[in-house]
This record gives structure tokens, C-alpha cells and sequence, in this order.
């Protein structure tokens, strides 16, 4: 593959993640295959995406032509072969290492023997996964982060077998779209779900103990340390369900630090998974 080639991008899933890379990837003038079994993800994903074009519009930030343009560059599927030939897949399903190895098994038969396979994991190892795939020297982990349209970082994950080629097919993409992009070597959590996780179980364990109230947790990080959101308001965002997988883990892997704190554990077993379900630490009433 060369300097200008990557032209297609195939994006597994379209939660909350998927959704916001394929906009992104088709505002970045690619062509963007999108494969989601569930049907109803797909219907809210293009609602979704819908709003935020409309929005970019009428902000003037893009064109009547512009914004026609880019929902043509998007199809949605549930089937894999609408990936045939993709130059780079960015895989966005649940954090699993079970789904995610299904997923590279089904799209392998799509694609061409320089298609690269990119995950979008928050925490778990390339390494692990890339064997899990056909093809572990074109596989690298890119890392977005939430909401896509609005964060500037990508990380970019280097397994043990990761290439310097897919790596460059992997960072290519992410300034097509915009993005500043970080490398980091393999290692549970990266640089930014390491942190963030622990202050996030953190807060958990002070709300647990009644140190202060969720929304003072959330008030003392924003306006007395800085955080664009307090560690609640992010837990909502992210899917309390996605940061428990996250945090048993790096749990698993790097210790007890980062045992997943009891209330956490609660909140998901109660299904308050967060904004995606209407409530998660706070309610979110529709
Ligand atoms: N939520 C965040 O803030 C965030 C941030 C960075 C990275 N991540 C990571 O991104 C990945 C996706 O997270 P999410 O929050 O978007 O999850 P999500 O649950 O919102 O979306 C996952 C989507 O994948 C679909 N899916 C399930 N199995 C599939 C399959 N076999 N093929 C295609 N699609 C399938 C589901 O139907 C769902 O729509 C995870 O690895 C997560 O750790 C999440």
C-alpha cells in the first residue's frame, strides 16, 4: 500500500464508538463500510450521525454538498462482505476477546493480504488479539476516544509483531481524519485507560464511603483540578459495563490497585449502564 492509497476503511460495529469512527472516516473522504448485526444500532447510529451533520451545517462547518458527500461515502450492513477489499478495518465491537477473534475470523476471507486490521480495545493486549487474527504484523491498535467528533487523540497501540508499515497505514488514517495521534507500546491500558481508570474507581470508592456526593466528586476534579468532566459524567458516557471489563482487566494483569470497586459492580448489575440506557451514576430522562 502507498502514501495515498488508503482509500476504503471498514468499521466493525456501530455503538458508540463504531459510529463516531465512521463518521469521521467518511468526513475524512473515504470510503466507509460499516457491519453491524443488530439492526436497531444501525437505525440509532444514522439517526445519530444524522443529528451531528445537521448540526456541523447549520454551525457552517460544512456545506449542503459537503454533508451529501459524506453520508454517500457511508453504507451500513450487517453482512462482512461489504469489508471486501477494505484497505484498513478498524474493529469497534464489545470489549471481548472472544467477539473481537470472531470478527477477525469472519472478515479475513474479505480482505486483501495488505489490508490492515486495527482494534479499537481500550485495554486489552494487541499482541493477544493480533494472534487471534491472520495476520498479526498488519494488526495495531488504534485507540479512540469518546465522543470521536470532538477528542483529538488517537493512541496507537504497538503489539510485538506489529509492523512499522501497518503502524504508518494506522497513523495515515487517523491524521486523514483529524486526529494527533501518540505511540505507545503494548502494555495493559495504554497510557490514558491506565490512569483514568483509577481515578474513576477512586471516585467510586469515595461515593461508596460517603466521602462527598457524585455531584461534588464530579465539581472538586472539574473546577479544582481542571477536568473538562468529572469522573461520573464520564463513567456515564463511556458505559459503566465498558469500564468494569476495562478495570477486571488491568485488575487481572496488573494487580490489585486496580481492583473494580464494589459500587461499580453494583450499578452494572443493576443495569444502570449509563447515558446509553438512560441512567447510569446520574438519570438521563429522555
Ligand atoms: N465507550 C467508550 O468510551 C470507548 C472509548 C474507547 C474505546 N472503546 C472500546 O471500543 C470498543 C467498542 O466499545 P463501544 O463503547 O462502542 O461498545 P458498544 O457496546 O456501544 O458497541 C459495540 C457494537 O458492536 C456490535 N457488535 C457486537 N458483536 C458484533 C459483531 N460480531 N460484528 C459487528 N458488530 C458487533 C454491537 O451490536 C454494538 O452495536 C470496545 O473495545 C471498547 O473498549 C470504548
Amino acid at each position: 500500500m502507498t502514501e495515498a492509497s488508503i482509500r476504503s476503511i471498514a468499521v466493525v460495529g456501530a455503538g458508540i464508538m463504531g459510529r463516531g469512527i465512521a463518521l469521521a472516516s467518511a468526513r475524512a473522504g473515504l470510503k466507509t463500510s460499516v457491519i453491524e448485526p443488530n439492526a436497531g444500532a444501525i437505525q440509532s447510529a444514522r439517526a445519530e450521525l444524522d443529528k451531528v451533520l445537521d448540526r456541523s451545517r447549520e454551525k457552517g462547518e460544512i456545506d449542503e454538498a459537503a454533508e451529501r458527500a459524506t453520508r454517500e461515502r457511508l453504507s451500513w450492513s450487517g453482512a462482512y462482505d461489504v469489508a471486501n477489499g477494505a484497505d484498513l478495518v478498524i474493529e469497534a465491537v464489545p470489549e471481548s476477546m472472544a467477539i473481537k477473534a470472531e470478527v477477525y475470523k469472519n472478515i479475513a476471507p474479505r480482505l486483501t493480504p495488505t489490508s490492515v486490521i486495527a482494534t479499537n480495545t481500550s485495554s486489552l493486549s494487541i499482541t493477544e488479539l493480533a494472534a487471534t487474527s491472520d495476520r498479526p504484523a498488519r494488526f495495531v491498535g488504534m485507540h479512540f476516544f469518546n465522543p470521536v467528533h470532538r477528542m483529538k487523540l488517537v493512541e496507537l497501540v504497538r503489539g510485538l509483531e506489529t509492523s512499522d508499515e501497518a503502524l504508518a497505514v494506522a497513523e495515515r488514517a487517523a491524521r486523514a481524519m483529524g486526529k494527533e495521534t501518540v505511540v505507545v507500546r503494548e502494555s495493559p491500558g495504554f497510557v490514558t485507560s491506565r490512569i483514568n481508570v483509577l481515578i474513576g474507581n477512586e471516585a467510586f470508592a469515595m461515593l461508596e464511603s460517603g466521602v462527598a456526593s457524585a455531584r461534588d466528586i464530579d465539581k472538586a476534579l472539574k473546577l479544582g483540578l481542571n477536568h473538562p468532566m468529572g469522573p461520573f459524567e464520564l463513567v456515564d458516557l463511556v458505559g459503566l459495563d465498558t469500564r468494569l471489563s476495562i478495570l477486571e482487566y488491568l485488575h487481572r494483569t496488573l494487580g490489585d490497585r486496580f481492583r473494580p470497586s464494589p459500587l461499580l459492580i453494583q450499578y452494572v448489575k443493576a443495569g444502570r449502564l449509563g447515558r446509553k440506557v438512560g441512567r447510569g451514576v446520574y438519570e438521563y430522562p429522555s
